[in-house]
């Protein structure tokens, strides 16, 4: 019989299920589509040096001032009090990040950055809508084990990161062994959505499109659903993300 030499991939649907997969081995992309990853994507691609990821607002304001970075983020969506910016991919244009550094914080996606690094993950990346074709090629060429990990919200799953991981599934699946039934929910979801993800977002009455809804960012869910406007790949090495080229 022919061994089948293909890696595994599977997804993991919120960071309180991470602990059944083994990180140690695999590639993990960190999936935030709104908006935390569609966001970083968007600030390295516009030119800026990092990214630091911390996990409190307290810390992002020290290290901010220690290094003299741009401090940004948000709480439940809006922007953080202390901070000089929130988690709006508008925010950043190259002709305010070009060659800045920015420490982040937000409450999903930076806190699964951590996660995924205290467990060990070989190596950790970003991925979403605006940088897929990014993800989606540098998976394909390492041809290692992948785990698609969705920083959902508070640890309950929502629809967009799970879109997200069905879109990366339905372009690699010929190059993976993906016996794992999130990963097939996932990709069924992405094909069900096709073909306006805003508009499923919208008629199923997604709970961060209501609440993102609630604060007039209906731009920012339109952009973070849209592929190939920040096409780069961040790499999360020795504390900070940085665009790797691809
Ligand atoms: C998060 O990390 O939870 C998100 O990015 C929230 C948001 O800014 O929409």
């Amino acid at each position: 019989m022919k061994k089948n030499l293909k890696p595994a991939l599977y997804t993991s649907l919120s960071p309180a299920l991470l602990h059944l997969y083994d990180v140690s081995s695999s590639i993990v992309v960190i999936i935030d589509v709104l908006r935390a990853t569609s966001t970083i994507a968007t600030v390295l691609f516009n030119g800026a040096k990092a990214i630091i990821p911390v996990d409190s607002v307290a810390e992002c304001i020290r290290l901010g001032k220690q290094i003299d970075a741009i401090t940004a983020g948000e709480r439940d969506g809006q922007i953080a009090e202390g901070l000089q910016y929130g988690n709006s991919p508008f925010e950043y244009p190259e002709s305010f990040v070009k060659g800045k550094t920015l420490v982040l914080t937000t409450t999903n996606g930076t806190k699964l950055l951590h996660i995924a690094l205290e467990k060990g993950a070989r190596e950790i990346i970003t991925g979403s809508f605006p940088n897929l074709d990014a993800v989606c090629n540098h998976l394909v060429k390492k041809n290692m084990p992948v785990i698609l990990a969705c920083a959902a919200w508070k640890d309950r799953v929502n629809i967009e990161d799970t879109l997200f991981a069905g879109a990366v599934i339905s372009k690699i699946k010929d190059h993976f062994d993906i016996q794992c039934d999130s990963s097939k929910m996932a990709e069924t979801l992405y094909n069900d959505a096709q073909p306006d993800l805003y508009e499923f977002m919208k008629a199923k009455n997604a709970s961060h499109y209501q609440r993102l809804t609630s604060f007039g960012l209906e731009k920012d869910i339109r952009y973070a659903l849209e592929v190939g406007s920040a096409n780069v790949l961040p790499l999360y090495t020795g504390g900070k993300l940085v665009s790797i080229s691809i």
